[in-house]
């Protein structure tokens, strides 16, 4: 399914079935080639902050390991996350729904001394939230795995391309990889330490 998924018109048509993610598609198809070529044998654990309508679960889904799991962090401050642990809850999609720094000893419980591969942080764009959510998830993540940051050029973000740039300025990681979309592009940089 994934290398169909690879060729763009199949990936556009199972992008705009619902719940479309809030993404730009020439991005968000760039993301999913990168991370499947990053994790040829999918990926193990994956932690998104800020869920919104679940839109990007069933594309997680497709990038997942067979043995990963999904956790979805999000504090249902727009009362859409009901319906989505209602209709993604499973073995394989795990939910807390809570402050993303209030959760983060429940997302630890759920990993169960198990590392996470990607780390997606999509919840507030705010510089000392995004800040908050990265410095208390990035030990969460594996010693090969990639730290994404959404919203690093969209205008309404400034918090979160402020932290993508100091990020990058920190050295700390040895690829920084941001995906562009067409137009109007909301920006994904990825935090990678791999050889
Ligand atoms: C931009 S949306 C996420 C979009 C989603 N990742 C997608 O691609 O479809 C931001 C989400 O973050 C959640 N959020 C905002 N602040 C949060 C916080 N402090 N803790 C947890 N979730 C938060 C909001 O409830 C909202 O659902």
């Amino acid at each position: 399914m994934n290398q169909e998924l690879l060729k763009f018109n199949e990936f556009e048509k199972f992008i705009y079935a619902e719940p479309v993610p809030s993404q730009n598609i020439v991005e968000l198809y760039t993301l999913f080639c990168t991370l499947h070529n990053l994790f040829p044998n999918g990926i193990n654990n994956i932690i998104e902050i800020g869920v919104y309508k679940g839109g990007m679960i069933r594309v997680w889904n497709k990038l997942l390991s067979d043995s990963g799991v999904y956790i979805g962090v999000d504090d249902n401050a727009w009362k859409l996350i009901p319906e989505v642990v209602r209709k993604y809850s499973s073995d394989k999609n795990k939910f807390v729904v809570m402050d993303s720094q209030k959760a983060v000893p429940e997302v630890s419980k759920v990993l169960n001394n198990q590392k996470a591969d990607l780390l997606y942080i999509d919840g507030n764009h705010e510089w000392e939230y995004a800040n908050n959510d990265y410095k208390a998830y990035k030990d969460f993540v594996s010693k090969s795995g990639v730290i994404a940051l959404h919203d690093t050029h969209y205008v309404n973000c400034l918090g979160s391309a402020r932290l993508w740039v100091e990020l990058i300025h920190s050295g700390e990681y040895k690829y920084y990889v941001n995906i562009l979309g067409d137009k109007r592009q909301w920006g994904t940089g990825l935090l990678i330490n791999r050889e």
